[in-house]
């Protein structure tokens, strides 16, 4: 489903608000898309053209509706997509190429300065696009892209995630499209890392119907249906990037990132620009959710995984609450140890068992509260490679941080093969 359906489906459901005055893509604008919470804010007064929406994947329940299902069914969608990718077709006219601009002049765009202290104005939701020659597929992950001049951005790869890989591994300059406004499938799948070289974009065609199209300038296809397309070339030149917000809510350092020269601009008729606030809702939702599926996978291989939720109050990135349907007694230790796996940059997992609605957390603080003795049900390793998102983890300059993580087995304590002596303590009365 394309960016605007998905819009027009949501405002079926309020679940938009639109802004009908003209508002600058400054901080006033990200004021209101702050008190906007999970809604989405649809900025339909055009500036430079452009319409702005910001906050179409700030709820699970945003991706539900793209994809059909109940939000529930997420993490099981995801794990399924993930073990059938689909090739998508690919087109050979595009919405997203309805209007060709070879004279770029990337002030032109909306492009977002959120505060005072930020290096500059950035792309937040931008999907970068790379052909990864080693692995022999299409890269696409999101990378925000701080706006230098007219024609160029600093764009921040961090080490190790694939379009770095592909940049340090190259002398020449690396071609690269980024696309704006991408549907929901294709921002989703951008923001995985499938294993074993299926490429990203297979992933999102298996999430729902999402069309490539090739780019003007290069080989690199791109979803058809995206609002903006920016083709480009990531060069070796280094320059600062940021200061800049991420997801944990604090400030990332300024270091020497790659300069991106766009070459063309590639759009829609009436474009309508996508604006992600920085550690807000939408930040997380695409950050968490699709390290559910691996932390699934990983924990279904030791035990019966029923259900994973990154939860938002771990920056929707550092903490997981894990259900599974007990059948040992040390089925719950077994994945809290899984659940690492699945996610490196997890800190701290807690496991529950199948009464516990692990997407609410007071009922797994109360599984905590009546199932846990900290001396044998806590789990803590020390010196663990650790997330560089997290400020209390040990940072030294050039290398991996580090950090201490934490399992917790909140699942009823059983006393051998048989279960619990006693499980009917451990039951919760619920009122009708
Ligand atoms: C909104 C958003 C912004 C992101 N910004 C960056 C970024 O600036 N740099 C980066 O390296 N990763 C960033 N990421 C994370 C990567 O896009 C993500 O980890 C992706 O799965 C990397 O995939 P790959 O290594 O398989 O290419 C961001 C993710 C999201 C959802």
């Amino acid at each position: 489903m394309q960016l605007r359906d998905f819009i027009q489906q949501a405002e079926e459901r309020q679940w938009v608000e639109h802004v009908d005055t003209p508002v600058a893509p400054d901080e006033g604008m990200v004021r209101l898309m702050y008190r906007a919470g999970d809604k989405i804010l649809f900025f339909r007064s055009r500036w430079n053209g452009y319409r702005v929406i910001s906050g179409v994947c700030a709820s699970r329940r945003y991706f539900a509706l793209a994809f059909g299902i109940d939000e529930r069914e997420l993490c099981a969608y995801l794990v399924k997509a993930l073990e059938s990718p689909a090739v998508p077709p690919i087109v050979t006219a595009a919405p997203c190429q309805e209007v060709v601009e070879e004279d770029v002049d990337l002030e032109a765009l909306p492009i977002v300065r959120h505060t005072p202290h930020d290096g500059g104005p950035y792309i937040t939701a931008g999907i970068a696009v790379v052909h990864d020659l080693a692995r022999g597929v299409l890269n696409a992950a999101f990378h925000r892209l701080m706006r230098l001049d007219r024609r160029r951005f600093a764009v921040r790869l961090v080490e190790g995630r694939h379009t770095h890989s592909v940049w340090a591994s190259s002398t020449e300059d690396v071609p690269v499209a980024i696309c704006i406004g991408a549907p929901l499938s294709a921002q989703l799948a951008a923001a995985m890392s499938p294993a074993g070289g299926i490429p990203e974009f297979h992933i999102a065609h298996a999430l729902a119907p999402t069309p490539l199209v090739r780019c003007l300038g290069s080989d690199l296809l791109v979803p058809a249906e995206s609002e903006i397309v920016l083709e480009g070339r990531i060069t070796h030149e280094l320059v600062d990037e940021g200061p800049f917000i991420d997801l944990t809510g604090t400030f990332d350092i300024v270091r020497k990132q790659p300069v991106v020269e766009i070459d063309r601009i590639t759009r829609r008729r009436d474009p309508i620009y996508q604006a992600l606030l920085p550690g807000g809702p939408e930040h997380r939702t695409l950050m968490g959710m699709p390290r559910e599926p691996t932390i699934f996978a990983a924990v279904n291989e030791v035990c019966e995984c029923l259900n994973v939720w990154i939860t938002p109050g771990g920056a929707s990135w550092l903490h997981a609450v894990v259900q599974i349907r007990k059948r040992r007694p040390d089925d719950g230790r077994r994945a809290g140890e899984a659940a690492f796996r699945g996610h490196g940059s997890l800190k701290h997992a807690v496991v529950v068992d199948e009464d516990i609605n692990p997407f609410d957390m007071q009922e797994v603080e109360w599984a905590i509260a009546t199932r846990v003795q900290a001396d044998r049900d806590i789990i803590i390793w020390e010196d663990q490679p650790s997330s560089s998102l997290d400020p209390s983890a040990k940072h030294i300059p050039g290398q991996k941080a580090r950090t201490a993580k934490m399992a917790v087995d909140a699942t009823i304590p059983w006393d051998d093969e048989k279960g619990p002596r006693h499980p009917e303590a451990f039951q919760r009365f619920r009122y009708e």
